[in-house]
């Protein structure tokens, strides 16, 4: 790690100290078992073979809760990139722990809906859950400053996403448990969304070229799971996580309104580039995203005609 990386991780540190306590001030112990319907639940028979009739649900919403809890189950990596970068020791480190402890939950409550309710294979879920782990991909960014920005995207992405399958979901629990895991995430975003504001003061210059980066590389969690395109489709057509999602709900009101991007001042020149082709990205993106709803309407709309 370069000295300039070190700079920035100790010239924020009280900032991670201060949005730490606030994150431990504003979070409300839960528990996953509450949320569970084990009424639901009976032994698997040896041999079982799950069947999609088990569970009516579309093969959409299936694939958000599949990936959804996949990426969860990568923890382990998410916790060893995060540690790597910004550091075991201070306020980083506290943060680090207490983040892993509360993704952990993450997993346990929908893994558990998902056993009770027989939503998905639990063979199927399983196998990838192995091969998932062991293959450990996650993203790497270089720098700090590449890693607040892409966390600060990421856990607003995942937070939209679970909220959006939960309300897909045909059942009171499993919306609340998805709910649930969503408004963690919210609350881990707030944390780096308020720390990139914090980096855009110290080094404004760098912290526009990571944006830019991060946005043009940005892809939803849950690389590396198999089959990770055809479910990442199929959650975009359900209205899931799709462009427009991707735009509306984290490009403007993060990128472009909290971290004012436009009015930054004082950008070196590499900077002042950056900041055009990130303006341009989000506005292409944009159009991108109102193309592709408009088209999943007109196909929804022919498809309910052929009923
Ligand atoms: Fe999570
Ligand atoms: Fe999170």
């Amino acid at each position: 790690m370069t000295s300039d990386n070190d700079a920035l991780l100790a010239e924020l540190e009280p900032t991670a100290a201060r949005l730490l306590e606030r994150h431990l001030a504003t979070s409300k112990e839960w528990f996953p078992h509450e949320l569970v319907p084990w009424s639901m639940g009976q032994d698997f028979e040896p041999g079982y073979e799950w069947s999609p009739d088990t569970v009516p649900m579309s093969d959409e919403v299936r694939s958000a809760l599949f990936v959804n809890l996949l990426t969860e189950d990568n923890l382990p990596y998410y916790f060893r990139t995060i540690e790597r970068m910004f550091g075991a020791d201070t306020a980083w480190g506290t943060w680090a722990r207490r983040w892993t402890a509360e993704e952990g939950r993450h997993s346990i409550v929908i893994r558990d809906y998902l056993t009770v309710t027989r939503a998905i294979d639990p063979v199927q879920l399983e196998r990838a859950r192995m091969a998932q782990v062991e293959c450990g991909e996650v993203p790497e960014p270089e720098t700090p400053h590449d890693g607040f920005v892409y966390v600060a995207l990421q856990e607003l992405a995942t937070r939209i996403a679970h909220h959006n399958t939960g309300k897909l979901l045909d059942d009171k629990a499993g919306y609340e448990v998805m709910k649930k895991v969503a408004s963690d995430e919210n609350r881990h975003h707030l944390f780096y969304r308020d720390l990139v504001t914090a980096a855009l003061e110290v080094d404004p210059s760098a912290m526009v070229g990571a944006i830019e980066r991060q946005v043009r590389t940005f892809e939803m969690p849950g690389t590396g799971i198999l089959d990770f395109e055809v479910h990442a489709k199929a959650i975009a057509k359900a209205g899931i996580y799709d462009f427009s999602a991707h735009h509306d709900q984290i490009l403007v009101p993060v990128v472009l309104r909290t971290w004012g991007i436009e009015d930054l001042e004082g950008l070196d020149a590499e900077a002042e580039q950056a900041r055009a082709a990130l303006l341009k990205r989000i506005e292409r993106i944009g159009k991108a995203g109102r193309r592709f709803a408009a088209r999943r309407d007109e196909d929804r709309q022919q498809q309910l005609a052929s009923v």
